[in-house]
Parts: C-alpha cells; sequence; structure tokens
C-alpha cells in the first residue's frame, strides 16, 4: 500500500525546544501564583501536615519566614488560614482581634507586604466546633442570613488587621455584597474581595480538614455546589459581580477545567483557580511511588489550569513551581 505524504506536517513547530519555546500558547509566571499557608495558634514548632507532604501548619514565626520565602521566590501573593486553639458554635475567634489569624496578617503585612499580595480566609469553619463554614439554625442547618452577620464581622477585623484582599469561602448567598458593605461602611475600600464564585462540594477537599482541625458533622452539599452542574456557577458569577467582587474564583481547579473557562469567557475581571489540598494529594502520593514524574506532573497541571483560562492559581507548590519557573 502506498502511503499518502502528508503535506500539511504540524510536528514542524515540535521539532526543538527553540520552537516549541516560541509557539507555547500558555505561560506560566511566579507572579500570578498565590501560596496558600496555615498558621496554627499554640505550637512552638511547624506541624507536618500528613495528608500532605511538604506542608506545614505554621508558627507564627515560621509563616514570616515563609511569607519571606515566598516574596523571594517571586510569587504574587499569600492566602493564609488560621487555625485556632478554641473553637466554638458561632466561631468566636474569627472575629476576635487579637485571633491566630489576625496577629499573622500583622505579621506578615509587616514582613512583606510591600511584595506580596496578602490575602485572609474569610469563613468560619476553622472555627467552629461543628466544622461548618457557617452558625447552625435550632434544626441544625447552615443558617445563611445569621453567617452574613458573623462575615461581615469578620471581613472588618481581618481589614483591620491590614489584609489587602480577603476571600469569602463560605457559599453563603449574598456574601460578597454584606462583605464589601461592611469593610466600606469601616473606611476600607480599598480591600479588595477574591469572591469564591464556584465552589463545589468536593471530595478533593479531604486533606485541608487535617489542615485546619476541622472535624465536620454532617457535610457541606446545602451550601457548596453539586459537580453535577455548570450553568449556576454562570448565576453565582453575574451574583458576585454585581455584590462587588474584584476577583472571581473556581475551586477545585483540575476536576472543574470546563467551568474555569466558561467563568472565564464570561467574566470582566480576573478568573483565580484554587488547585486544592486533594490535587495536592494525589500527585505527591503517585510521584512517592514512583508512578509519576513529579516535577512534570505539577507544571503540566498549572499550565493546564491556566490553558482553561485561569489568570491567578493557588496552589501549594506555588514557591517551587517559582523555582522551576525561573529555571
Ligand atoms: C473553607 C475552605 C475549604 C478549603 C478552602 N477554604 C474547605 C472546604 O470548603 O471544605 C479547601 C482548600 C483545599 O482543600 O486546599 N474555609
Amino acid at each position: 500500500m502506498d502511503v499518502q505524504i502528508p503535506v500539511v506536517r504540524p510536528r514542524r513547530l515540535r521539532t526543538t525546544p527553540a520552537v516549541r519555546r516560541l509557539v507555547a500558547e500558555t505561560r506560566l509566571h511566579p507572579a500570578e501564583l498565590i501560596l496558600p499557608v496555615f498558621v496554627r495558634e499554640g505550637i512552638t514548632a511547624p506541624v507536618p501536615i500528613s495528608a500532605m507532604p511538604g506542608v506545614v501548619q505554621h508558627t507564627r514565626d515560621t509563616l514570616k519566614k515563609a511569607a519571606a520565602e515566598a516574596a523571594a521566590a517571586g510569587v504574587g501573593g499569600l492566602m493564609i488560614y488560621g487555625v485556632p486553639v478554641l473553637q466554638d458554635a458561632t466561631g468566636s475567634e474569627g472575629t476576635n482581634p487579637d485571633g491566630i489569624l489576625q496577629q499573622a496578617i500583622r505579621d506578615v503585612v509587616a514582613e512583606v507586604g510591600d511584595q506580596l499580595v496578602i490575602m485572609s480566609d474569610l469563613c468560619l469553619d476553622e472555627y467552629t466546633d461543628h466544622g461548618h463554614c457557617g452558625v447552625l439554625a435550632a434544626d441544625g442547618s447552615v443558617d445563611n442570613d445569621a453567617t452574613l452577620l458573623r462575615y461581615a464581622e469578620m471581613a472588618v477585623v481581618q481589614a483591620e488587621a491590614g489584609v489587602h484582599m480577603v476571600g469569602p469561602s463560605g457559599m453563603m448567598d449574598g456574601q460578597i455584597a454584606v462583605v464589601r458593605d461592611a469593610l466600606d461602611a469601616a473606611g476600607y475600600q480599598d480591600t479588595a474581595v477574591l469572591a469564591y464564585t464556584a465552589k463545589y462540594a468536593s471530595a478533593f477537599y479531604g486533606p485541608f480538614r487535617e489542615a485546619v482541625g476541622s472535624s465536620l458533622r454532617g457535610d457541606r452539599k446545602s451550601y457548596q455546589q453539586d459537580p453535577a452542574n455548570a450553568r449556576e456557577a454562570l448565576r453565582e458569577l453575574e451574583l458576585d459581580l454585581a455584590e462587588g467582587a474584584d476577583l472571581v474564583m473556581v475551586k477545585p481547579a483540575m476536576a472543574y477545567l470546563d467551568v474555569l473557562r466558561q467563568v472565564a469567557d464570561a467574566s470582566p475581571v480576573p478568573v483565580a483557580a484554587y488547585q486544592v489540598s486533594g490535587e495536592y494529594a494525589m500527585v505527591e502520593a503517585a510521584a512517592a511511588n514512583g508512578w509519576i514524574d513529579r516535577e512534570r506532573a505539577i507544571m503540566e497541571t498549572l499550565t493546564s489550569i491556566r490553558r482553561a483560562g485561569a489568570n491567578q492559581v493557588l496552589t501549594y507548590w506555588a514557591v517551587e513551581a517559582a523555582g522551576l519557573l525561573r529555571g
């Protein structure tokens, strides 16, 4: 049989590293990576998170060092999660001006606030004894509007501590409007809001529960989105934009690249994606077993998330990836 000689040869643009570099459509830059970090109250040395090899719960001191390291690596921002000693029904520590998150915000802003965008998680699950992202009604359901009042207070104490951008992650209806209003009323017009716009009820948050010491009773399906749905992500986008979101986010990333693409196509504001704890754990576990090439897998996942439309990527590999990008 005669072979038809191809006239069109796409392989031509794949022949050398130089040509591949020239035609690459997607490029990563350290400045668009955001490093999530955990700071735990009442510890004197960092505590490893077993399901996230290489990630720790920091002391206030080691967090400052990690922040300086991230700044030196050229990453764009930090997202800080506080792990308090005290958890209670309403998450009191979340609004304690001297709570662990607020102390850490002050520390980090003083240390690297001129180089990095400092962000803080605005949610109650780290602070509640039942582990939910809000306060509970008498029947045990998560009370949307009572939770909004708590978020408004949290926004103000975080802004008072000097944070640049707050990240409401609880998926309560109306949370962006309430946070924006509270910030403005307290004189924090310049504190930005990173809206968790499309946040799914995902198994990939598993390792995070260990990271923040949360023992969730039940699940989050009454407030986080059903993995089956994409359309409602666009509705959430419209609402968050109308409520004043400065950035919007899709989370998790890898299992939701289609949602990310749709949000990216529709959004007039920057779109972030969160490569969550379980995505990190999967790659680390496979690599530890010698089943995949760790560094290639990391860079491939980040490139895919960028290619799907993310402008910023939250990733536990931010500092390492920044190093790999520098060569
Ligand atoms: C809620 C919150 C969660 C994560 C970030 N913010 C947990 C959840 O919604 O169950 C997960 C992040 C990760 O898994 O890396 N405050």
